[in-house]
């Protein structure tokens, strides 16, 4: 099933393009112990398309940019790391998206990417790591692109397609994203964290918001009050501010997705 078509280079990324896979996550995790860091794997479409926690991710063909990066750090990293990478990965597709539709892209925290409301992209990290010591880590990312019809079970998401009329080829998105994420991950290596979330709080569809966070044991109301420095979420809730850790909590609008 997995037919390779092409192998590309841009801008110091190796990409592996095939026309069907069961999940670019996946497949990138069966080749990270001999691939290089930055190699990337790209599909038109995904059997098993997978999102956080598990759960189905709709990868019809040709109809989004679905893929996964190998991020293998040559310094020994904290498993930590890897969820740094996600506040990354989120502002270089919400800049790559900005530039090539100049909408007003916005970032719902932690990983999703929205426009007018829905949810254009969502984007994930899974890692291996022996000892707390990061081994690799992949980024898998999934952009909706073509395509204005998605089912009832989906009512949030949508597509650039749909909210704009503008048609981006996936190839021609990877590209545009790899460049920022070339950008973001070396600002993220040289001055930290806080460097990436002063990008990302102007651009954020949760800051100011009434939300609801609902975790494992509980759910709470409040106002998505500030992002700190570590990447975790502030909500002041009626008995008072709650912390929040990005991969603990759904965090949704009480009025809809945002
Ligand atoms: P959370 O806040 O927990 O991350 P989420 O709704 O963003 O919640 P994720 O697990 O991040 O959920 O993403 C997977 C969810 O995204 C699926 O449960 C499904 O509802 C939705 N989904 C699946 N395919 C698509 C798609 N192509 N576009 C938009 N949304 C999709
Ligand atoms: C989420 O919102 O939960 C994250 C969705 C991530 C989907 C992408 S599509 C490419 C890569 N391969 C997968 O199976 N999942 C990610």
């Amino acid at each position: 099933m997995e037919n390779e078509i092409e192998i590309l280079a841009h801008n110091g990324f190796t990409i592996a393009h095939y026309e069907a896979c069961d999940s670019t996550n996946a497949r990138i995790k069966e080749m990270a112990e001999n691939a290089d860091d930055n190699t990337v794997c790209i599909s038109d479409l995904q059997t098993k398309g997978r999102g956080r926690k598990d759960r189905a991710w709709l990868s019809r063909p040709g109809a989004g940019a679905w893929f996964s990066c190998l991020v293998k750090p040559e310094a020994e990293m904290p498993a930590e790391y890897a969820s740094g990478l996600v506040f990354v990965a989120a502002l270089s597709t919400a800049k790559a998206l900005k530039k090539l539709t100049n909408e007003n892209i916005k970032i719902k925290w932690p990983n999703d990417i929205v426009l007018n409301g829905r949810k254009i992209s969502g984007i994930m990290c899974e890692m291996r790591a022996k000892e707390m010591k990061l081994d690799f880590a992949v980024l898998g990312i999934g952009v909706n692109l073509l395509g204005c019809d998605f089912p009832p079970d989906l009512p949030y998401a949508s597509s650039i397609e749909k909210e704009t009329g503008i048609c981006i080829p996936p190839m021609d998105f990877l590209k545009a994203f790899l460049d920022e994420y070339k950008f973001d991950r070396e600002m993220w290596e040289r001055n930290g964290l806080i460097a990436i979330l002063n990008e990302i709080r102007p651009l954020s569809a949760t800051l100011g918001e009434r939300v609801r966070a609902i975790s494992n044991n509980e759910t709470i109301e409040g106002i998505a009050r500030d992002i700190l420095d570590d990447g975790s979420l502030i909500i002041s809730a009626p008995d008072g501010d709650r912390i929040f850790i990005a991969g603990d909590v759904s965090v949704r609008g009480i009025m809809g997705y945002v």
